[in-house]
């Protein structure tokens, strides 16, 4: 696969005169059509404009039409080479969405006298939804800041940065006078500071190897897209998206998370004896799971996350808008699985690409959204197997969106463990649960309380305890705070650890239902999946769950601890509601709203439902 180079960047920014010039400069143009552009230029009495010689792929373009792509096959003294580019920003995401163009590295465009701007960043953005892993930057117009390097210097560092926020990295940035054609094939000696080489440099100098042989070096990612017998062979076939695979390898059948081995690669006429990303393959392993269409055999060093949740860059290509709640097809390579738009968190504003708060994505929009799938899906980080996380949404059998997923912030499910141990016996318990009750005067049960940090949980279920004490009651509250410095003394606050904290919290509030007390639990328990499961732990009890529904303004404005400060600034990271999500219930038991109530108010309903629901019948 030969390189291909995206063109990115404002028009205003100079990029298709940046292209019209390096076409000239590297002799790809027809013969004559600069001298006559020059001819009628002067005779109007205006400079040369090089963006009209892309004119001259005018006949290309025409061809490409419903993609409305310019493909120009280029090649320096090095290599060989495409450029695309695309009339707009959105144009070329679409074809990058849908596959219509391949890119393995882009070519951004920004102008010297403005530097990164807000378009810029959004620019920069869209490489990040891409997974575009290569990034050459031409600060162009450097004519119009008089070659100061001063200028470059402020405007690559600002660039640096930008990148650095959003996980990407340039490979060069370079200063260009693409109107001049400084530094886009020819050395500029306006500028003897600059010994970094020229754009073509920067691009000769892009890894050789393309796209499929860095996915090669990745974790293996196999997905099944066929299994049939062959004689007493059962054959599991698919195309290598990431990794590598040779017989006697061990590895990992998801969603089921059984281990087994590869027995033989199979192939006509030899067996390969080993295979990489991009090969399709047919193999056997050691075990008779049943696989299925859509599975995974995966590096069990490195695993997909499995989740039912994950957030995602998406790019919105069906008609009409994208609302909340809406039901689509996710389909990643052969795996087709319903998700639920859960939330949207941006849209990337039309013009100025800036972030913004919208609750739906309009036509062509991009946006940032969780999506919630119906069982749990593999979800790759984009680091370790970039093609693995790109998926793209499909509805009534087209395609109507794609994007790139990203599950850094939730749990991975496939760690629901069966107990480690086997051979258990349950005991049964001859004290019966209704005459726990009786002697009590209440049912067992769970009050569950979620919010964010600073909702007021702790301080609403103090405060329950204390009258439901005063009725009488067998009652305690378990606290976040309480529990993470003895139980769950073990665990901090990334994803997996908050898992295991609401887990054991969740069984040990079952054991407290159990032997007949309302047990209060007071736990941020940010992701839906492990409240259920708490749900789930408590059996027959009654579990109420309880959403303390404080919005974060207000949260922030409390800051009791000072956390939400802290975190703003940076200090503290993964903190719930500032980088790290709240989910919040969609079908709680009861929503207790704080927000401008007084507390004893905010008791009172508490108590009055919990009391409703628990009172002995
Ligand atoms: S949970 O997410 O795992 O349910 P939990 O309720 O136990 O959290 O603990 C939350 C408390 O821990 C907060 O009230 C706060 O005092 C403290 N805390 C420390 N770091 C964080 C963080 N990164 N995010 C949220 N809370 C934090």
């Amino acid at each position: 696969m030969a390189l291909t180079l995206c063109m990115a960047g404002h028009v205003d920014h100079g990029k298709s005169t940046l292209l019209g010039r390096l076409l000239n400069d590297l002799d790809l143009l027809p013969d004559g059509k600069v001298a006559s552009l020059e001819a009628a230029s002067a005779a109007r009495g205006v400079p040369l404009e090089w963006s009209f010689v892309l004119d001259a792929f005018q006949v290309e373009r025409d061809q490409a039409i419903t993609l409305d792509i310019t493909h120009v096959r280029v090649r320096s003294q090095k290599r060989e080479f495409a450029i695309v580019d695309a009339p707009g920003h959105r144009d070329l995401m679409r074809n990058l969405v849908t596959g219509a163009a391949e890119a393995s590295a882009v070519l951004l465009v920004v102008d010297a006298q403005a530097g990164v701007e807000m378009q810029t960043r959004g620019h920069l953005a869209l490489l990040r939804v891409l997974g575009i892993p290569e990034v050459i930057v031409a600060v162009n117009k450097m004519d119009l800041v008089g070659w100061s390097e001063a200028r470059f210097d402020a405007v690559r560092d600002e660039l640096r940065a930008a990148m650095h926020a959003l996980g990407l990295k340039a490979t060069a940035i370079v200063p260009v006078a693409a109107r001049d054609g400084a530094n886009l094939v020819q050395p500029w000696p306006d500028a003897p500071w600059w010994r970094g080489g020229t754009i073509v440099d920067a691009i000769d100098a892009l890894a050789e190897d393309d796209a499929l042989e860095a996915a090669a070096r990745g974790p293996l990612r196999l997905p099944v897209q066929n299994v049939y017998r062959q004689g007493t062979q059962r054959l599991v076939a698919g195309q290598l998206t990431a990794g590598r695979i040779r017989a006697h390898d061990e590895v990992l059948l998801l969603p089921a998370n059984r281990l087994t081995r590869v027995t033989s690669l199979e192939g006509w006429p030899d067996a390969p004896s080993a295979l990489a990303a991009g090969d399709n393959a047919a193999v056997t392993i050691a075990d008779p799971f049943v696989i299925r269409r859509g599975d995974l055999l995966c590096d069990p060093a490195s695993p997909p996350k499995m989740t039912t949740v994950f957030d995602a860059d998406l790019f919105w290509l069906g008609r009409g808008e994208l609302d909340i709640g809406r039901r689509l097809v996710l389909r990643f390579g052969p795996r087709e699985t319903m998700v639920r738009v859960a939330a949207i968190h941006h849209v990337l504003d039309d013009t100025t690409l800036a972030a913004v708060g919208r609750d739906a994505v309009p036509e062509s929009g991009v946006a940032r959204v969780t999506l919630r799938a119906d069982v749990p899906v593999p979800v790759d980080s984009a680091e370790t197997a970039a093609p693995a996380a790109r998926f793209v949404l499909v509805d009534g059998g087209l395609i109507v969106g794609g994007g790139v997923a990203d599950a850094t912030q939730y749990p991975d499910q496939r760690a629901r463990r069966a107990p480690a141990a086997s051979n258990l016996v349950a005991v049964d318990h001859d004290v019966r649960a209704a005459e726990r009750a009786r002697r009590a005067g209440h049912q067992g049960a769970v009050v569950w309380l979620t919010g964010l940090s600073g909702a007021g949980k702790s301080t609403l279920g103090i405060a329950l305890e204390r009258r439901l004490f005063d009725l009488g009651w067998f009652v305690y509250t378990l606290d976040g705070d309480n529990v993470r410095s003895g139980l769950n003394g073990d665990l901090g606050f990334s994803p997996d650890d908050r898992q295991e904290n609401i887990r054991r919290v969740g069984e040990v509030a079952a054991l407290f239902a159990d032997a007949g007390a309302v047990c209060i639990t007071a736990f941020i328990s940010p992701y839906r999946d492990d409240r259920s499961r708490a749900r789930a732990s408590a059996g027959k009890r009654l579990f109420l769950e309880i959403h303390v529904d404080t919005d974060l303004a207000t949260c922030e404005a409390r800051d009791p601890k000072g956390f939400y400060r802290r975190a703003r600034a940076g200090e503290m990271k993964d903190f719930t509601g500032v980088d790290s999500p709240y989910e919040a219930p969609d079908a709680a038991d009861l929503v207790l709203k704080t927000a401008g109530r007084a507390i004893d108010e905010c008791v009172d309903e508490l108590t009055a439902f919990v009391v409703g629901r628990c009172s002995a019948t």
